[in-house]
């Protein structure tokens, strides 16, 4: 049995952590707000007693601004577990991280273009499918501009992102004449309360990321994805089986198999992705597929901890909300 001092231990180090690694360059609340969790025994206390899935910092986060806002320090945070502390438990114990960033087309688009078109892209891990759109946006690779493949109702984001001289930035948009997305729980964009879920996910400086969602939103409400409730271990068969043979298949997933606890059950669904026909896209933490992270040069950047591949095959390093690519393929 595990003590609780080495229980809490374990969750002042992956606070600490969070706070440092991925909180430090971008949002100096939830960096201080971590930083505070992991010296007080109190918040790691209330941490603790969720279950171990339910115990990461976006996700605690993200339930105390739905409950009392976006402390503004310590103090605040401690008032708000100490005063409503069951309402936080409450929805860390309905809701999951399910952050879905638009902006992570801006890493697959080099991929997707390179393609022979038209694709049918088939998202695993899709939340509410904003990532189902990458035809309907705009990006803007550091000066090389590429709008939507067709000019839609609604005017749509513009994605910038940062690349080295090797990455192959495309040219044009891509042709995309299918598109499903699977998930345990797609989130429904006419949903309120969805949507006020997705909203909390952006870290409070991003403002730019929440101007983008909210278009982002728009865009999706004109032409809705189709997202199907399902598991990626065993539905993914069925689903791609839906997909029309004319169209190359692509299935692509980004930060989704972190979720998935087991590296067996990680192995497992990568050994049916390759079972179909299809090409495979993965944008993960490299600790996803160690296996695979292992025939990647190191990270040139701390910032860029998403590793690309193409059917198993790492290609590129990436920022976790789409904003850079850096390519060594
Ligand atoms: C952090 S969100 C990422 C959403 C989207 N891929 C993006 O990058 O914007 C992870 C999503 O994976 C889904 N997910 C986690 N485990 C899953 C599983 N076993 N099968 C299907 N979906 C899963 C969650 O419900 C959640 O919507």
């Amino acid at each position: 049995m595990v003590r609780l001092d080495d229980e809490l231990a374990r969750l002042a180090k992956q606070y600490e952590s969070f706070a440092m690694r991925q909180a430090e360059p971008t949002s100096p609340r939830y960096k201080e707000l971590c930083l505070h969790v992991a010296q007080s025994r109190m918040l790691l206390r209330f941490i603790a007693g969720l279950p171990m899935e339910r115990q990461q910092p976006n996700l605690f986060l993200a339930a105390v601004r739905t409950v009392g806002g976006v402390p503004n320090g310590a103090e605040a945070l401690d008032e708000v577990i100490g005063q409503h502390g069951g309402m936080v438990r409450e929805v860390m114990l309905t809701r999951t991280t399910q952050t879905n960033e638009p902006a992570r087309c801006a890493v697959f688009l080099p991929v997707l273009a390179s393609l022979p078109q038209p694709l049918a892209l088939l998202e695993v891990g899709a939340a509410a499918g904003l990532c189902l759109l990458p035809d309907k946006y705009a990006y803007d690779y550091e000066g090389i501009k590429i709008g939507p493949s067709k000019p839609g109702p609604v005017s749509a984001p513009v994605f910038p992102c940062s690349v080295n001289q090797a990455a192959p930035v495309p040219r044009h948009n891509v042709d995309v004449v299918w598109r499903t997305g699977l998930d345990l729980n797609p989130l429904d964009i006419q949903c309120a309360g969805d949507m006020a879920w997705l909203r909390t996910l952006v870290w409070p400086e991003h403002r730019d990321r929440a101007d983008r969602l909210e278009a982002a939103l728009n865009v999706a409400r004109a032409d809705p994805p189709r997202l199907i409730t399902g598991d990626l271990l065993t539905d993914l068969v069925s689903v791609a089986a839906t997909a029309p043979k004319a169209a190359t298949l692509v299935i692509f997933h980004t930060a989704v198999l972190n979720y998935v606890a087991a590296a067996a059950e990680r192995e497992k669904f990568a050994a049916i992705v390759r079972g179909l026909d299809a090409v495979w896209i993965s944008n993960e933490a490299p600790g996803v597929f160690p296996e695979l992270a292992k025939q990647a040069p190191r990270q040139p950047s701390p910032e860029l901890f998403f590793l690309l591949a193409i059917d198993g095959k790492p290609v590129g390093w990436t920022g976790p909300h789409g904003q850079s690519i850096h390519w060594f393929a």
